[in-house]
């Protein structure tokens, strides 16, 4: 049998450079669709070597660019975004490249008649959580353009199901760490910050009591939940993609501290903050896609830290 072809923009970018090798392992070609904004070229040129991976430099912006490059494939994951932080300075690019992107990738799909479609959508559609943890059915409230190009983008997915029946699947990905990160990624800015400091023998500080906590899931785990979510039974629902665990700020720092191995203490700097909590409900990921988180955080921080100083 020939091979399948997975189609996935923002391929060159840090999630995609994780998921691309397991695609490969599975035995598909991959055709990446980048517009090389933020993307790696000397990792999409050792993966090109393989022979069964392309780039096609282009953006998701242009329909009919995103259209002539998906001909031929079977699979498609829409990875290609720009950040959560950017989206408040510059909505309407946000909106250009996440809400048109977004439309542009998805009526290809469904015109071209693929099979699975997997949409990288964020935790950040639930807003700030009443309750933890977050669940699927839970009220979404996305708060920037950049969220509620996400929560649109999964009423779009139902949109083109019911009338072309495409068939998706939207993960919402909470906080994302792991090698290749680029440090201005906004959830993680806080590791870097702390590692910086350690680095330098310095405490890392702490606003308020450092309560406020977020889920961290390592990327190694989201690349799994892409495959399993392409290969899913199953379609045409959201599912949170996280540990089920919240790490406050306070138990990140002490994790670093171990981890980079220098003896201080956080110091507190006393401050009023809004603290918010983040932990995801993973009972449809383990039921819908046959995926559980394989990297506890610890481990996942101490592996980040050998890396960067290696
Ligand atoms: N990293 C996280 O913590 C996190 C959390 C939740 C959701 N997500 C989502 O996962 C997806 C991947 O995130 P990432 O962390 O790998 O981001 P990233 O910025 O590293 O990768 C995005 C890729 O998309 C490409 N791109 C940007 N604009 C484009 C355009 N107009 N046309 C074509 N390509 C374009 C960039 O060049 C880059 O290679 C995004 O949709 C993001 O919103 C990420």
């Amino acid at each position: 049998m020939s091979k399948q072809t997975v189609f996935i923009t923002g391929g060159a970018g840090f999630i995609g450079l994780h998921v691309v090798p397991l695609l490969l392992d599975k035995g598909y070609r991959v055709r990446i669709f980048d517009n090389m904004f933020r993307g790696d070229r000397d990792q999409v040129a050792k993966l090109a070597a393989t022979g069964d991976v392309e780039l096609v430099d282009q953006d998701v912006r242009y329909g009919g660019a995103v259209h002539a490059a998906m001909k031929g494939c079977d699979l498609v994951v829409h990875l290609a975004a720009v950040s959560i932080n950017k989206s408040q300075a510059d909505p309407y690019e946000s909106i250009d490249i996440n809400m048109v992107g977004n439309h542009n990738v998805f009526a290809a799909a469904a015109d071209h008649g693929v099979k699975r479609l997997v949409f990288a959508s964020s935790a950040s559609v639930y807003g700030d959580p009443k309750k933890l943890p977050m669940h699927e059915d839970d009220r979404l409230d996305p708060l920037t353009p950049y969220c509620i190009s996400k929560r649109a983008g999964e009423d779009l997915l139902a949109f083109y199901q019911r009338s072309k029946g495409l068939n998706w699947i939207a993960l919402r990905f909470f906080n994302v760490y792991g090698p290749g990160q680029k440090p201005t990624a906004y959830y993680t800015s806080v590791i870097n910050h702390f590692v910086k400091r350690l680095k330098t023998g310095q405490p890392p500080i702490i606003d308020g009591r450092g309560e406020q906590s977020m889920d961290f899931i390592h990327v190694h785990d989201i690349a799994r939940s892409v495959v399993a979510a392409l290969e899913a039974e199953q379609g045409n629902v959201p599912v949170n993609i996280g540990t089920g665990i919240d790490t406050s700020v306070a138990t990140l720092a002490e994790i670093l501290i171990k981890a980079v191995g220098v003896d201080v203490e956080p110091q507190f700097n006393p401050r009023e903050v809004l603290v918010s909590r983040r932990a995801a409900d993973i009972t449809r990921a383990r039921e819908v896609l046959g995926w559980e988180p394989t990297i506890a955080v610890e481990d996942g921080m101490t592996d980040l830290i050998k890396v960067e100083v290696a």
